[in-house]
């Protein structure tokens, strides 16, 4: 029996594995800023399997949020953190706020080096970050995202020595059909029909795709300081 914190598990990929996980009676504890996305998910869950789910809340580009997670003696086996919030960050650089960039940067690059920061010595499996094709395909557009999901290897491979053996990873997806894309305001579906047709793999990911992967590097006993790709080729695109 395993215990697992989401970071982001509230939604999107993060969820998708704790549902897994959940289905296969291990335990997790999801992580969000908004109770009633938390509790929403908490219940879906609790009808996915046998496994114990918990709910904390908790902003992960605040210190003393993140500290908090990892108050007192209790360990856990796997951190995930999905956790990226993807207002306003969409267009040219010369468009985008500055502050806007540094609330991208604080979620999304500080926020996980601030779980590598607290989490040490309280993880005792792996820690696995989000990246994202954005930075190994630029495209034009949140470029201050793409910035920070790069910096998210680095941030991997320099935690992977210092928190050793525990594992530290990033999974790198590519296009997945998840609610960060709402943020859009576009027709979904009809955009990812066009998309899909850009990739090798000639669909959009799931998150299920997702949670496969993160489960792979989580539980694969020799792999620490990877990024793993999940973009259905769209490196090559
Ligand atoms: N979907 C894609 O196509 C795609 C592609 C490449 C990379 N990614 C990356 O994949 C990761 C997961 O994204 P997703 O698509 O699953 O998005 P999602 O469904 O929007 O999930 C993001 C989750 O993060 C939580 N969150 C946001 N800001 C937070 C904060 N400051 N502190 C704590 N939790 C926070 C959100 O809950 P609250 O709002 O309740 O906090 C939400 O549950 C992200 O890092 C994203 O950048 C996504």
């Amino acid at each position: 029996m395993t215990e697992t914190m989401i970071i982001g598990g509230g939604s999107g990929m993060g969820f998708a594995l704790a549902r897994v996980l959940v289905a296969e009676g291990e335990d997790v504890t999801i992580v969000g800023r908004s109770a009633d996305r938390l509790a929403t998910a908490r219940a879906e869950l609790e009808q996915a399997g046998n496994g114990r789910v918990q709910t904390k809340r908790a902003d992960i580009s605040r210190e003393e949020d993140v500290a908090e997670l990892f108050a007192g003696d209790q360990q856990v086996d796997h951190v995930a953190v999905t956790a990226a919030d993807a207002t306003g960050v969409y267009g040219p650089t010369a468009r985008v706020s500055t502050e806007t960039a540094r609330f991208i940067l604080d979620t999304k690059l500080l926020g996980a080096w601030l779980v590598g920061k607290h989490a040490a010595g309280k993880v005792t499996g792996s820690l696995t970050f989000t990246s994202g094709i954005n930075a190994y395909r630029p495209n034009g557009s949140n470029t201050i995202m793409a910035a920070a999901n790069g910096a998210l290897a680095s941030l991997a491979s320099g935690l992977a020595i210092e928190m050793a053996p525990v594992r530290v990873n990033a999974i790198s997806p590519g296009w997945v059909d998840t609610p960060i894309w709402n943020q859009l305001g576009m027709d979904k579906q009809a955009a990812f029909a066009e998309l899909a047709q850009r990739l090798p793999a000639r669909r959009i990911g799931t998150p299920d795709d997702i949670a496969q992967a993160f489960l792979a590097v989580m539980r694969n006993q020799f792999i620490t300081a990877t990024v793993l790709h999940i973009d259905g080729g769209h490196r090559l695109t």
